[in-house]
């Protein structure tokens, strides 16, 4: 496999990383009570129809560490030039997603991707868009942490000036001390990654309308119109389910009991450069760690939960709202007619067996469905004071505050 540089990079940090950690916590177990908060099993509580997330063996979860982690993702801090942090492109009024196209870094670099929604992270096999080798929580914020293709929050080569903002603060002297307790100096790279992790593993969205009808026997919770577009969801005119199935409406999750990861990815169609199945230069999908032709454009099917607030839509925010994807998937694909792009992407030769034919749908049809996937937005998630920000500077959705 051929990986990109800034994922090797990421990777070789996480080995060292991961290695002081796991010589600091065996020095730790020696020191620590058993009765300890910080080491006691965190208590899920699950929506009804959830699994039990994985456990990560160097990240056990305790109510200390998920709140020092809630402080650090809405800290600008976190960014070199304290002017962005993870909740600037993850904002909780949009689903822990930015409203852009793609991102952009604290310096002002432009990332080729969209920000992706947070909801659910917890049960993804692999993260990303298309890495299949990031599959840990604790790792991938090393991306945004480290990564410099593009500068995302800007650590390399400042780490120690920016660990040290939190070192002299005593909310965070404080913070840090309960999440890692025993640890002389519990101020390092790998405790602020593993405290978000932790922190992002809590944000659960399991009681949307759709999940009131379906798993809490509350019919009436989805409209009419919501549960004939459901219907269609589910049909095989729409084929919507093959890849966004499942309890998270995604195909690709992992989590206690599953044996086989689904680590899937997707041609669904977007492009078809030149008539030879090309995806634009910096986003490829899988193809970029692969470069098998055949890895062309594929992308992993991501959550279609709390949808209706993360647009515009897929890898590269390249469609602006929910009808237009509808539109591009009842064509099989998109059709781009002139410009350096163009290209028939319903003719796209690694295009996945499982898009659908073309099919057509009553413009009520698509309002149906629009409204089923409305239907997957969870108030209770969006608005709730666990997943808010602490100091209050990214505010939760204007619904909330009514
Ligand atoms: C500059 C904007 C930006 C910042 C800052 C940022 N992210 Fe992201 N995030 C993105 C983009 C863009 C992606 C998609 C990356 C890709 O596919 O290459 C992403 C993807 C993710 C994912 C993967 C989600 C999934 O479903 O696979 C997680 C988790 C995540 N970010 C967490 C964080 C954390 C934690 C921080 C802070 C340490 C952070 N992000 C900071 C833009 C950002
Ligand atoms: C072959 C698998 C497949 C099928 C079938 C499929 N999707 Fe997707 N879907 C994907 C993939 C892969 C992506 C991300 C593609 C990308 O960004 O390049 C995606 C992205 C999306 C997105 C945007 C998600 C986001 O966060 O930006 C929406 C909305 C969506 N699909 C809805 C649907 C609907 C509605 C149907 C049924 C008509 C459907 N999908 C059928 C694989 C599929």
């Amino acid at each position: 496999m051929n990986w990109r540089l800034s994922d090797i990079l990421v990777l070789s940090l996480a080995l060292v990383v991961g290695g002081n950690a796991a010589i600091a916590q065996g020095h730790q177990s020696l020191v620590v009570a058993r009765a300890d908060p910080a080491r006691s099993s965190y208590v899920w509580s699950l929506p009804k129809g959830f699994p039990k997330p994985r456990v990560f063996k160097k990240n056990r979860l305790s109510e200390a560490k998920v709140e020092l982690g809630r402080h650090l993702f809405y800290d600008l801090r976190m960014s070199i030039n304290q002017t962005v942090a993870c909740a600037s492109c993850h904002q909780p009024a949009r689903a822990f997603s930015d409203g852009r196209a793609t991102a952009i870094g604290a310096t002002g670099e432009v990332h080729p991707r969209n920000s992706m929604s947070l909801t659910n992270v917890v049960y993804n096999a692999t993260f990303n868009w298309a890495n299949p080798i990031l599959t840990k929580l604790h790792v991938q914020a090393l991306v945004p942490i480290f990564g410099e293709f593009p500068v995302e929050l800007g650590w390399s080569d400042h780490e120690m000036e920016i660990l040290d903002r939190f070192r002299h603060d005593a909310l965070y002297q404080k913070l840090f001390a309960a999440a890692y307790p025993g640890a002389t100096d519990p101020f390092n790279v790998a405790r602020v990654a593993k405290a978000i992790a932790a922190f992002e593993s809590t944000l659960i969205s399991g009681n949307s309308p759709f999940d009131q009808a379906t798993f809490q026997g509350n019919r009436e919770a989805m409209s009419e119109a919501a549960r004939r577009g459901q219907e269609l969801f589910f049909s095989e005119r729409m084929e919507c389910f093959h890849c966004h199935g499942g309890f998270n409406f995604s195909q690709s999750v992992n989590h206690s009991g599953t044996t086989l990861p689904q680590a899937e990815f997707h041609n669904n169609g977007l492009y078809n450069i030149g008539g030879k199945g090309d995806y634009p230069l910096d986003n490829r999908g899988l193809w970029e760690f692969t470069q098998q032709s055949t890895d062309m454009g594929r992308f992993r099917a991501p959550t279609l939960r709390n949808i209706e607030l993360t647009a515009p839509y897929m890898h590269d925010g390249s469609i602006a709202t929910l009808e237009e994807v509808i539109e591009h998937y009842a064509r099989g694909g998109r059709l781009i007619r002139e410009g350096p792009l163009a290209g028939d992407g319903a003719l796209n030769p690694f295009k996945s067996e499982l898009m659908p034919a073309r099919f057509s749908l009553t413009d009520q049809e698509k309002q149906d469905v629009i409204e089923f996937l409305k239907s997957l937005t969870d108030w209770q998630f969006l608005c709730d004071p666990r997943f808010s920000d602490p100091s209050g500077n990214f505010a939760q959705h204007a619904r909330c505050y009514q």
